[in-house]
C-alpha cells in the first residue's frame, strides 16, 4: 500500500511471495523438460520488493543467480515441488507474484533407470499436464483471520499475443496479468531487458516501455501496491 503525506510516499511492508524461474520435469535420473527462463525477471521482482521495504518469499526453480539479499529463498526443482512450496507459504502472503515459467506438462512415467539409445528405435515419451498454480489460487478459501492476496500472474506468449493474454486473464482469475512477447530476441527469456504490457481485472490495459528488468521491476512493485 502506498501513502502519500506532505509530497512523501510512505510504504506500508507487505508480504510477498514470489516465484521465479524455470521448473524441470525428469524424464529420467539424467534427463529432463524444461524452458528457456532465467529466473531475472523473478529475482528483479525480489529485490525491487526488498528495495521497496517489504518482506519477500522467493519460490526459485534452478537458475543460476545469486538470491537476492533479505529474500527467504526455497529452492525447487518440478512443478509439483513449486505448487508444494507456494501452498506451505500462501497463508501468510498479501501478494503473490507468479513470475515463473512453470512447465505446461510433464512426462507421465520417470523411468528409474538412464534410457538407453539402442533401446528402441523411436521412443514416445506421454506427457500430463502440471498442476497449474496460479489458477490453483483462485478457489482458495479466504482465510479465517484475513484478506484473501492480490495475485499477480504472467503469460509470455509467441503469438496472438493479447488474445490469449485476454484469455487467460479470465480463466486464471488473477487481479493483473503481465504480459511478455517472447517471440522476441531483444526481451524475455534470458534477456537484461523486457517490455511489458499490462492487463487488470478492471479491464485497465498499460503498457511498460522497453527498460532494464530492474526497472520495469520497481515499477511493477509500485504498481502491485496500487491494487494490494
Ligand atoms: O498458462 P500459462 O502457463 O501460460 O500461464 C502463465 C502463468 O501461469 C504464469 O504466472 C505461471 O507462473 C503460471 N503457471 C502456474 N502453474 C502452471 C503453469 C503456469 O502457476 N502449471
Amino acid at each position: 500500500m502506498l501513502a502519500a503525506v506532505c509530497n512523501v510516499w510512505l510504504v506500508t511492508p507487505m508480504k510477498f511471495l514470489i516465484t521465479a524461474g524455470p521448473t524441470r520435469e525428469p524424464i529420467d535420473p539424467v534427463r529432463y523438460l524444461s524452458n528457456r527462463s532465467s529466473g531475472k525477471m523473478g529475482y528483479a521482482l525480489a529485490r525491487a520488493a526488498l528495495d521497496a521495504g517489504h518482506e519477500v518469499v522467493l519460490v526459485s526453480g534452478p537458475v543460476c543467480l545469486a538470491a537476492p539479499e533479505g529474500a527467504a529463498i526455497v529452492r525447487v526443482t518440478t512443478s509439483d515441488e513449486m505448487f508444494d512450496a507456494v501452498h506451505a507459504r500462501v497463508g501468510e502472503a498479501e501478494v503473490c507474484v507468479l513470475c515463473a515459467a512453470v512447465a505446461d506438462f510433464r512426462p507421465a512415467v520417470v523411468e528409474p533407470r538412464k534410457i538407453k539409445k539402442g533401446d528402441a528405435e523411436s521412443r514416445r515419451i506421454e506427457l500430463v499436464p502440471t498442476r497449474d498454480i496460479l489458477l490453483s489460487l483462485r478457489d482458495l478459501p479466504p482465510p479465517k483471520n484475513g484478506r484473501k492476496p492480490v495475485v499477480v500472474g504472467f503469460a509470455a506468449e509467441t503469438d496472438d499475443v493479447m488474445e490469449n493474454a485476454h484469455r487467460k486473464l479470465r480463466a486464471k482469475g488473477c487481479a493483473l496479468l503481465v504480459v511478455n512477447d517472447v517471440s522476441r530476441a531483444d526481451i524475455g527469456f534470458e534477456t537484461d531487458e523486457n517490455e511489458l504490457t499490462l492487463l487488470f481485472a478492471s479491464g485497465e490495459i498499460r503498457p511498460l516501455a522497453f527498460s532494464k528488468k530492474d526497472t520495469l521491476a520497481a515499477e511493477l512493485i509500485k504498481i502491485i501496491c496500487t491494487i494490494s
